[in-house]
Protein backbone atom coordinates (compact mmCIF):
# COMPACT_ATOMS: atom_id res chain seq x y z
CA UNK A 1 0.00 0.00 0.00
CA UNK A 2 1.64 3.51 -0.79
CA UNK A 3 2.67 5.48 2.27
CA UNK A 4 0.49 7.49 4.16
CA UNK A 5 -0.64 11.05 3.39
CA UNK A 6 -2.27 13.22 6.81
CA UNK A 7 -4.49 15.90 5.34
CA UNK A 8 -5.92 18.39 7.66
CA UNK A 9 -9.14 19.50 6.18
CA UNK A 10 -8.93 23.15 6.38
CA UNK A 11 -12.72 23.70 7.21
CA UNK A 12 -12.36 22.94 10.51
CA UNK A 13 -9.77 26.07 10.80
CA UNK A 14 -10.24 29.22 12.54
CA UNK A 15 -10.80 31.07 9.31
CA UNK A 16 -9.95 34.01 10.81
CA UNK A 17 -5.93 32.76 10.97
CA UNK A 18 -5.66 30.57 7.93
CA UNK A 19 -2.41 31.20 7.40
CA UNK A 20 -1.01 30.17 11.23
CA UNK A 21 -3.87 27.63 11.48
CA UNK A 22 -1.95 26.23 7.74
CA UNK A 23 1.85 26.62 9.28
CA UNK A 24 0.53 25.01 12.50
CA UNK A 25 -0.88 21.88 10.74
CA UNK A 26 2.92 21.78 8.77
CA UNK A 27 4.22 21.99 11.49
CA UNK A 28 2.39 18.91 13.71
CA UNK A 29 3.33 16.66 10.79
CA UNK A 30 0.72 17.22 7.95
CA UNK A 31 1.79 16.16 4.15
CA UNK A 32 -0.93 17.60 2.86
CA UNK A 33 -3.79 20.13 3.59
CA UNK A 34 -6.80 19.54 2.35
CA UNK A 35 -9.04 22.62 1.06
CA UNK A 36 -12.74 21.78 0.61
CA UNK A 37 -13.90 24.37 -1.87
CA UNK A 38 -17.59 24.47 -2.10
CA UNK A 39 -20.74 27.20 -2.52
CA UNK A 40 -20.79 29.02 0.67
CA UNK A 41 -24.67 30.18 -0.20
CA UNK A 42 -25.28 26.96 0.02
CA UNK A 43 -24.06 26.13 3.37
CA UNK A 44 -25.70 29.48 4.28
CA UNK A 45 -28.97 28.76 3.21
CA UNK A 46 -29.08 25.10 3.97
CA UNK A 47 -30.46 25.88 8.09
CA UNK A 48 -32.97 27.83 6.73
CA UNK A 49 -33.83 25.26 3.85
CA UNK A 50 -32.57 22.04 4.83
CA UNK A 51 -34.45 19.51 2.28
CA UNK A 52 -32.92 21.96 -0.68
CA UNK A 53 -29.87 22.52 0.50
CA UNK A 54 -28.76 19.73 2.72
CA UNK A 55 -25.52 18.77 1.93
CA UNK A 56 -24.71 20.31 -1.39
CA UNK A 57 -27.98 21.08 -3.25
CA UNK A 58 -29.76 17.93 -3.66
CA UNK A 59 -28.32 15.37 -1.52
CA UNK A 60 -30.58 13.61 1.36
CA UNK A 61 -30.88 15.35 4.11
CA UNK A 62 -28.85 14.33 7.25
CA UNK A 63 -27.33 16.69 8.96
CA UNK A 64 -28.86 17.65 12.38
CA UNK A 65 -30.01 20.73 14.31
CA UNK A 66 -26.65 21.13 15.85
CA UNK A 67 -24.50 20.93 12.40
CA UNK A 68 -26.48 23.71 11.06
CA UNK A 69 -26.23 26.13 14.08
CA UNK A 70 -22.97 24.95 14.29
CA UNK A 71 -22.52 25.53 9.82
CA UNK A 72 -23.85 29.26 10.36
CA UNK A 73 -22.26 30.23 13.20
CA UNK A 74 -19.05 29.11 11.59
CA UNK A 75 -19.43 30.46 8.22
CA UNK A 76 -21.05 33.79 9.44
CA UNK A 77 -17.86 35.14 11.08
CA UNK A 78 -15.92 33.98 8.47
CA UNK A 79 -17.88 35.99 5.95
CA UNK A 80 -17.24 39.54 7.94
CA UNK A 81 -13.79 38.67 9.04
CA UNK A 82 -12.86 38.56 5.38
CA UNK A 83 -10.98 41.94 5.48
CA UNK A 84 -9.33 40.86 8.82
CA UNK A 85 -8.13 37.45 7.04
CA UNK A 86 -6.92 39.78 4.25
CA UNK A 87 -4.70 41.90 6.34
CA UNK A 88 -3.32 38.73 8.49
CA UNK A 89 -2.65 36.74 5.61
CA UNK A 90 -0.92 39.36 3.34
CA UNK A 91 1.45 40.36 6.55
CA UNK A 92 2.72 37.09 6.19
CA UNK A 93 3.83 36.65 2.61
CA UNK A 94 4.96 33.20 1.81
CA UNK A 95 4.81 31.38 -1.14
CA UNK A 96 3.42 29.36 -3.17
CA UNK A 97 0.06 31.44 -3.84
CA UNK A 98 -3.35 29.70 -3.38
CA UNK A 99 -6.92 31.25 -4.28
CA UNK A 100 -9.55 29.97 -2.41
CA UNK A 101 -12.95 31.70 -3.71
CA UNK A 102 -15.49 32.62 -1.29
CA UNK A 103 -18.74 33.01 -2.86
CA UNK A 104 -20.62 35.80 -0.44
CA UNK A 105 -23.83 35.84 -2.59
CA UNK A 106 -25.70 35.17 0.39
CA UNK A 107 -29.25 36.08 0.71
CA UNK A 108 -30.41 38.39 2.96
CA UNK A 109 -27.36 38.59 5.89
CA UNK A 110 -26.09 42.04 5.15
CA UNK A 111 -22.84 40.57 3.25
CA UNK A 112 -24.23 40.38 -0.31
CA UNK A 113 -23.77 43.85 -0.89
CA UNK A 114 -19.71 43.34 -0.98
CA UNK A 115 -19.09 41.88 -3.84
CA UNK A 116 -20.71 38.49 -5.11
CA UNK A 117 -17.81 36.62 -5.36
CA UNK A 118 -14.75 37.79 -3.63
CA UNK A 119 -10.81 36.40 -4.26
CA UNK A 120 -9.22 35.56 -0.32
CA UNK A 121 -5.50 34.77 -0.96
CA UNK A 122 -3.98 32.54 1.41
CA UNK A 123 -0.06 31.84 1.43
CA UNK A 124 1.40 28.68 2.53
CA UNK A 125 3.75 26.67 1.20
CA UNK A 126 1.96 23.48 1.33
CA UNK A 127 0.66 20.40 -1.38
CA UNK A 128 -2.85 21.28 -1.36
CA UNK A 129 -5.12 18.78 -1.74
CA UNK A 130 -8.04 21.24 -3.54
CA UNK A 131 -11.76 19.24 -2.78
CA UNK A 132 -14.10 20.72 -5.32
CA UNK A 133 -18.06 20.59 -3.72
CA UNK A 134 -19.53 22.91 -6.77
CA UNK A 135 -22.15 22.50 -9.43
CA UNK A 136 -19.53 24.22 -12.20
CA UNK A 137 -16.25 22.81 -11.25
CA UNK A 138 -14.77 23.69 -14.66
CA UNK A 139 -14.95 27.41 -13.44
CA UNK A 140 -12.45 26.37 -11.03
CA UNK A 141 -9.69 25.03 -13.26
CA UNK A 142 -8.48 28.15 -14.47
CA UNK A 143 -8.24 30.12 -11.19
CA UNK A 144 -6.61 26.69 -9.59
CA UNK A 145 -4.44 26.23 -11.81
CA UNK A 146 -2.88 29.95 -11.75
CA UNK A 147 -2.98 29.71 -7.85
CA UNK A 148 -0.27 26.39 -7.12
CA UNK A 149 -3.48 23.83 -6.29
CA UNK A 150 -1.54 20.62 -6.70
CA UNK A 151 -4.69 18.04 -6.14
CA UNK A 152 -8.20 18.82 -7.71
CA UNK A 153 -11.07 16.42 -6.75
CA UNK A 154 -14.08 16.54 -8.87
CA UNK A 155 -17.13 14.54 -8.92
CA UNK A 156 -18.66 15.18 -12.59
CA UNK A 157 -18.34 15.19 -15.82
CA UNK A 158 -14.71 13.46 -15.53
CA UNK A 159 -13.63 13.14 -18.71
CA UNK A 160 -13.23 16.79 -20.26
CA UNK A 161 -12.01 17.83 -16.22
CA UNK A 162 -9.53 15.44 -15.97
CA UNK A 163 -8.18 16.79 -19.49
CA UNK A 164 -8.54 20.08 -18.47
CA UNK A 165 -7.04 20.02 -15.21
CA UNK A 166 -4.11 18.32 -16.84
CA UNK A 167 -3.37 20.62 -19.04
CA UNK A 168 -2.92 23.55 -16.36
CA UNK A 169 -0.65 21.22 -14.27
CA UNK A 170 -2.39 19.77 -12.02
CA UNK A 171 -3.07 16.30 -10.74
CA UNK A 172 -6.72 15.02 -11.21
CA UNK A 173 -8.46 13.01 -8.43
CA UNK A 174 -12.35 11.42 -8.74
CA UNK A 175 -14.15 11.72 -5.66
CA UNK A 176 -17.15 9.31 -4.80
CA UNK A 177 -19.96 10.42 -3.03
CA UNK A 178 -21.32 8.02 -0.74
CA UNK A 179 -24.17 7.20 -2.70
CA UNK A 180 -21.88 6.50 -5.69
CA UNK A 181 -21.22 3.12 -6.72
CA UNK A 182 -17.27 2.43 -6.58
CA UNK A 183 -17.53 0.42 -10.21
CA UNK A 184 -17.88 4.04 -11.84
CA UNK A 185 -14.61 4.97 -11.05
CA UNK A 186 -13.07 1.80 -13.04
CA UNK A 187 -12.91 3.56 -16.07
CA UNK A 188 -10.96 6.34 -15.39
CA UNK A 189 -8.46 4.04 -13.51
CA UNK A 190 -8.20 1.29 -16.15
CA UNK A 191 -7.48 3.65 -18.88
CA UNK A 192 -4.36 5.17 -20.82
CA UNK A 193 -3.51 7.71 -18.67
CA UNK A 194 -5.46 6.62 -15.35
CA UNK A 195 -5.94 9.24 -12.44
CA UNK A 196 -3.89 8.84 -9.75
CA UNK A 197 -6.20 9.55 -6.74
CA UNK A 198 -9.94 8.36 -5.65
CA UNK A 199 -11.31 9.81 -2.65
CA UNK A 200 -14.23 7.72 -1.30
CA UNK A 201 -16.52 10.24 1.03
CA UNK A 202 -17.22 8.84 4.30
CA UNK A 203 -19.43 11.25 4.86
CA UNK A 204 -22.44 12.89 2.57
CA UNK A 205 -20.07 16.28 1.15
CA UNK A 206 -21.00 19.35 2.73
CA UNK A 207 -19.65 20.06 6.21
CA UNK A 208 -17.24 18.82 8.83
CA UNK A 209 -18.29 16.94 12.00
CA UNK A 210 -20.45 13.90 10.75
CA UNK A 211 -20.38 10.75 11.61
CA UNK A 212 -18.31 8.24 9.66
CA UNK A 213 -20.00 6.05 7.48
CA UNK A 214 -18.52 2.54 7.52
CA UNK A 215 -20.19 1.16 4.86
CA UNK A 216 -17.97 3.23 2.81
CA UNK A 217 -15.21 0.59 3.73
CA UNK A 218 -16.22 -1.80 0.96
CA UNK A 219 -15.68 0.73 -1.94
CA UNK A 220 -12.44 1.21 -0.09
CA UNK A 221 -11.66 -2.48 0.11
CA UNK A 222 -12.71 -2.74 -3.53
CA UNK A 223 -10.59 -0.88 -4.66
CA UNK A 224 -7.14 -1.46 -3.12
CA UNK A 225 -7.76 -5.22 -3.95
CA UNK A 226 -7.89 -4.01 -7.60
CA UNK A 227 -5.87 -1.22 -7.75
CA UNK A 228 -2.69 -2.14 -4.96
CA UNK A 229 -0.57 0.92 -6.12
CA UNK A 230 -3.76 3.83 -5.86
CA UNK A 231 -3.71 6.52 -3.54
CA UNK A 232 -6.99 6.26 -2.17
CA UNK A 233 -8.33 8.56 -0.08
CA UNK A 234 -11.06 8.91 2.64
CA UNK A 235 -12.96 12.17 3.65
CA UNK A 236 -15.33 12.49 6.75
CA UNK A 237 -15.43 11.10 10.05
CA UNK A 238 -11.92 10.34 10.63
CA UNK A 239 -9.79 10.39 13.79
CA UNK A 240 -8.97 7.87 16.66
CA UNK A 241 -12.09 5.73 16.97
CA UNK A 242 -11.96 5.17 12.95
CA UNK A 243 -8.37 5.41 11.66
CA UNK A 244 -8.24 1.39 11.82
CA UNK A 245 -11.63 0.34 9.61
CA UNK A 246 -9.71 2.78 7.38
CA UNK A 247 -6.53 1.77 7.46
CA UNK A 248 -7.02 -1.90 7.24
CA UNK A 249 -10.00 -1.55 4.19
CA UNK A 250 -6.72 0.12 2.11
CA UNK A 251 -7.10 3.58 2.24
CA UNK A 252 -3.29 5.54 1.98
CA UNK A 253 -4.88 9.63 2.40
CA UNK A 254 -6.24 10.34 5.60
CA UNK A 255 -8.41 13.35 5.44
CA UNK A 256 -9.20 14.76 9.36
CA UNK A 257 -10.91 18.31 9.73
CA UNK A 258 -12.50 18.45 13.69
CA UNK A 259 -10.80 15.54 14.79
CA UNK A 260 -7.36 17.28 14.31
CA UNK A 261 -8.49 21.15 15.26
CA UNK A 262 -10.34 19.77 17.84
CA UNK A 263 -7.75 18.10 19.53
CA UNK A 264 -5.68 19.66 22.34
CA UNK A 265 -2.26 18.02 21.02
CA UNK A 266 -3.23 17.97 17.10
CA UNK A 267 0.54 16.19 16.15
CA UNK A 268 -0.46 12.94 18.70
CA UNK A 269 -3.70 12.35 16.28
CA UNK A 270 -1.86 12.95 12.81
CA UNK A 271 0.65 10.75 14.28
CA UNK A 272 -1.59 8.33 15.40
CA UNK A 273 -3.52 8.03 11.75
CA UNK A 274 0.03 7.84 10.34
CA UNK A 275 0.71 4.79 12.64
CA UNK A 276 -2.34 3.29 11.65
CA UNK A 277 -2.03 3.32 8.48
CA UNK A 278 1.61 2.41 7.60
CA UNK A 279 1.94 -0.68 9.69
C1 LIG B 1 -16.98 17.36 4.08
C2 LIG B 1 -15.58 17.72 3.73
C3 LIG B 1 -14.58 17.21 4.67
C4 LIG B 1 -14.72 17.68 6.09
C5 LIG B 1 -14.17 16.64 7.00
O1 LIG B 1 -17.80 17.71 3.03
O2 LIG B 1 -15.25 17.21 2.45
O3 LIG B 1 -13.26 17.46 4.19
O4 LIG B 1 -14.08 18.91 6.34
O5 LIG B 1 -14.37 17.02 8.30
P1 LIG B 1 -14.44 15.96 9.48
O6 LIG B 1 -13.10 15.28 9.53
O7 LIG B 1 -14.72 16.80 10.69
O8 LIG B 1 -15.53 14.98 9.17
ZN1 LIG C 1 -13.19 17.30 1.76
Amino acid sequence: MPKAKIAPSMLSSDFANLASEAARMLHCGADWLHMDIMLNYVLMLRPIFPIIFSNILLGPFLGSIAGWVDTLSRILPSVLLLFKVLESTLSNILLPLCFVTLNLDVMGVGVSQLKEEVLFFFFCRAYLDCHLMVTNPLDYVEPLGKSWCFRFYISHNWQELVQQIRSKGMTPGVALKPGTPVEEVYPLLDGENPVEMVLVMTVEPGFGGQKFLPEMMDKVHALRKKYPSLDIEVDGGLGASTIDMAASAGANCIVAGSSVFGAAEPAQVISLMRKSVDV
